[in-house]
């Protein structure tokens, strides 16, 4: 297993994290779910979402349980739905309260719609000491997807020298 990289995903009705699972096994390392206690679930929690992203409001998440301290990972890969044109609030959770940690950070972001979420990326790097190395903007499903994934991959490859492993190509099936 390599050490030095962890996936960090937040996903709401399993799109990112299929994909984030994919990543996670290409590159050979840890996987960790992100959490903040709010249902979510259904019509309600979809609308109660989208109102978080607009507002920038995030909730305490859970502690994610991890084999290192989050700034001793040389790469932190951080998935998460895109929401009202922003990341997730889950994920803004963890950027808010601990993005000061991360030695450096790579976002992977799926979205229903095939536009390129650009300005998410940007968002994001707000909380960060320094921008992000690598990005994936993905329309899970869409064709195009697993190429954008190859190519993210790749580039996280010759960034930290890891040998990939090779994916099996599934598109994501859970719905909204
Ligand atoms: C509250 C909310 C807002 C969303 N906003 C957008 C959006 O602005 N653009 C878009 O393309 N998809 C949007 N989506 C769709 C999700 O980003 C997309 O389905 C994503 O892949 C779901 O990931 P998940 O299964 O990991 O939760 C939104 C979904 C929800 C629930």
């Amino acid at each position: 297993m390599n050490d030095n990289i962890i996936c960090l995903c937040y996903s709401r009705t399993g799109k990112t994290r299929r994909v984030m699972t994919e990543i996670a096994a290409a590159l050979d390392c840890e996987l960790v779910l992100l959490r903040d206690g709010v249902n979510r679930q259904g019509a309600l929690g979809a609308l109660r979402s989208g109102l978080d992203a607009m507002r920038k409001h995030t909730r305490p998440i859970s502690r994610p349980v991890m084999r290192r301290a989050l700034s001793d990972y040389e790469l932190v890969i951080l998935g998460t739905p895109v929401w009202a044109g922003r990341c997730s609030s889950v994920a803004r959770a963890l950027l808010k309260r601990r993005g000061y940690e991360m030695q450096s950070v790579a976002y992977v972001i799926t979205h229903r719609s095939e536009e390129q979420y650009r300005e998410v990326f940007d968002q994001m790097d707000k909380y960060l000491l320094s921008p992000h190395v690598a990005e994936a903007s993905l329309c899970p499903g869409a064709t195009g997807c697993a190429f954008w994934r190859d190519q993210f991959l790749k580039a996280v490859a010759e960034r930290t020298g890891v040998t990939l492993r090779p994916v099996a190509d599934e598109d994501a099936k859970a719905g909204d």
